[in-house]
């Protein structure tokens, strides 16, 4: 046990810190037989599904799916992950992108007793949480999917708790509503519907898409006692509520699902546990203190920040939180060798060192932020992680270069400032455009107008929102589909919409005839348009039916590959589709959008992408495909014009 710096009191306590949570997991595993295997790069090395390895099963894929795994049906790990999509609810006192994921697995050898057990002896006996402290849930059944309410796992919880003199009562909650209007009532084992208690990487069963493994789980969460419920989530607190008061420290899911193309479940070749503990969280319960950054592994970092800008942690919370976040990330990011750059993992970490750099900005800290922070960073895992070590100085020297070019265009930003100041008021549209161009967050624009004396107008806020808001729904598909498993920005919702249009225009050819020939394509951030033969206006049937064959063809979540074949072939014997009027050469690269369980891709189109991976992301956000104007473009040829909404 080490020195832990406890942030509330003066002096030190004696308390099992991160490092050491981490070090006692892999141990207390490895002693029931477990081998330890090395984290996997935090872009995953085989899966072009996902642009980051977001939870510890991830890269062990295949073993779950009964490959037998060269170390054996025992291993346990800490699993770096990366979850860009939580990036803007950092800030508060627990969300980070990156975390450990602590993660012990079976496959098909030990399960629901020996994990229940294992995990709860850990808890209680190496981290020595106090039991009283501890609350789970476990799985209610669904009928739908013909799986069965999970006894056994609150059997198991029941006897644990009872060791430590803890009389556990059963509560079955089901759904999460439920859980506001009822509350605790006393419980200490909750049951819950699938929306809580199944995992799998879709999410509840019917989300599933064939082939996919899943399982219910069982979640061990931690009380902060000092933490009022607030009745903004809803009347009563419970288990899985919002309020921060019980936080989730552990997931055992049994992994012995899998999901058959009709929708019915059969069992995996084996029965597997998949364990995920966040690591950062469990240090935080040790703490029995809810914000996450006073751990061991983020706090000595927040001490850097404070030093550097010379503002303490309390008066600028959201701004560290998110600085030591971020920079954290890309720290790992450039260690498993991803740059900066404008396409996909490059493109998510220049936009956490971006925001990083630019909160730094007003915090006052005008250069020298990634020399001083990053070595910082490095320090604290570089002994865990000896890659982290040999790479140190090129490290540093990724960031340092990134913050080089970026505090450029900041500073220019401020130039541009002045200069729209000077000709009068700065409103919220001038306030946004500085937003949009140079990434300058508001409050840093109305700070600077303020410190040189400008006036900013009055509604600029209001005006500001709203752009945001705009802005916010024009770009929320490309967000999304950019962490999901796409390039960034603004190129995923282009690739989106590129994708539509491969399925309309077969959907028209089918609906239509193939008399149907494409004579122009247009993408912007906003719709596509299309331009093809057609001697008359469609019908409103026929428009209909083309939504709604494009819609049928997401659902199917077709996969999208391409390959490239000799033109002629490609022309004359694959009967690919392709533009009127354009020239190709001998090689031509072809798309194709087919459903796993067809035989024959719905389109095989010549063309020279990106498209999104499956057609499944087009319908991200519950956005459908919609034709918003159909119209005569010339003589012959008709105009559509269709959205994703
Ligand atoms: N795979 C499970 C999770 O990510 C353990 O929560």
């Amino acid at each position: 046990m080490g020195l832990l710096f406890n942030p509330y009191k003066s002096g030190t306590i004696l308390a099992m810190n991160a490092q050491e949570i981490r070090k006692a997991y892999l141990e207390y595993f490895k002693s029931k037989k477990h081998v330890i295997i090395p984290r996997a790069n935090l872009v995953p090395q085989n899966d072009p599904t996902t642009l980051f390895t977001g939870s510890g099963m991830q890269p062990l894929l295949p073993y779950l799916l009964g490959e037998p795994h060269p170390d054996g049906t025992r291993l346990v790990d800490s699993q770096t992950c990366l979850r860009a999509e939580d990036i803007e609810e950092v800030g508060d006192n627990r969300h980070t992108t990156f975390f450990e994921m602590l993660g012990n697995w079976s496959f098909g050898d030990y399960f629901k007793q020996e994990q229940i057990e294992w995990f709860f002896r850990f808890l209680t006996e190496e981290v020595k949480l106090d039991p009283a402290k501890l609350f789970v849930t476990a799985f209610i059944g669904d009928k739908e999917a013909g799986i069965e309410k999970d006894n056994e796992s609150a059997e198991l919880w029941e006897k644990l708790f009872k060791e430590k003199k803890i009389d556990a009562k059963v509560v079955n909650l089901g759904s999460e509503q439920n859980g506001y209007e009822k509350g605790m009532q006393n419980g200490r084992i909750f049951y819950y519907d699938a929306k809580k208690n199944w995992w799998s990487r879709a999410g509840i069963p019917s989300n599933m898409p064939a082939g996919e493994p899943g399982g219910p789980d069982t979640e061990i969460f931690y009380e902060f006692e000092h933490i009022e419920h607030d009745t903004k989530w809803g009347d009563h607190c419970h288990p899985n509520c919002d309020c921060g008061r019980y936080m989730e420290i552990g997931n055992c899911v049994f992994m012995q699902y899998l999901k058959n193309a009709d929708g019915t479940f059969s069992n995996l070749p084996k029965a597997n546990v998949d364990f995920g503990g966040g690591l950062e969280r469990i240090a935080a319960a040790k703490n029995n203190n809810d914000d996450m950054f006073k751990i061991s592994l983020l706090w000595p970092i927040v001490q850097e920040l404070e030093a550097l800008s010379g503002k303490t942690y309390e008066q600028e919370l959201t701004a560290m939180r998110v600085i030591v976040d971020h920079l954290r990330t890309a720290v790992f990011l450039a260690t498993d060798g991803v740059v900066p750059s404008n396409k996909t993992q490059g493109y998510v970490m220049r936009r956490f060192m971006r925001r990083a750099i630019r909160y730094a900005f007003g915090l006052g800290i005008e250069q020298g932020l990634c020399e001083k922070i990053v070595p910082t960073i490095v320090s604290l895992y570089e002994k865990e992680y000896p890659e982290i070590a040999a790479q140190k100085e090129a490290v540093v020297a990724v960031l340092v270069k990134e913050e080089k070019i970026f505090r450029q265009t900041l500073r220019k930003g401020v130039n541009e400032l002045r200069k729209i100041a000077a000709q009068g008021k700065l409103s919220g549209a001038d306030i946004f455009t500085l937003y949009d161009t140079y990434g300058f967050p508001s409050e840093l624009s109305v700070e600077e107008a303020f410190v040189q004396g400008f006036d900013v107008s009055e509604g600029w806020k209001k005006q500001f929102d709203e752009r945001m808001d705009e802005q916010r729904k024009r770009s929320q598909t490309a967000t999304k589909g950019t962490f999901k498993g796409g390039l960034g920005g603004q190129t995923e919702t282009h690739k989106k919409y590129h994708t539509a249009t491969h399925l309309m225009y077969q959907s028209l050819r089918n609906v239509l005839g193939d008399h149907v020939i494409q004579h122009g394509s247009n993408i912007t951030e906003e719709r596509l348009r299309f331009d093809f033969s057609h001697p008359e206006k469609m019908t409103s049937e026929q428009i209909k039916e083309v939504e709604d064959s494009v819609n049928n063809q997401i659902d199917k979540d077709l996969k999208i590959t391409w390959e490239e074949h000799p033109t002629k072939h490609a022309i004359e014997d694959l009967h690919v589709l392709g533009a009127f009027g354009d020239r190709y050469g001998d090689i031509v690269k072809v798309y194709r959008m087919q459903a796993k369980d067809e035989k024959k891709p719905f389109s095989f189109e010549i063309c020279g992408g990106p498209h999104v991976n499956q057609t499944k992301e087009l319908s991200e956000g519950g956005k459908r495909f919609k034709i918003i104007k159909e119209e005569s473009s010339s003589s012959g040829i008709r105009r559509i014009k269709a959205i994703l909404i």
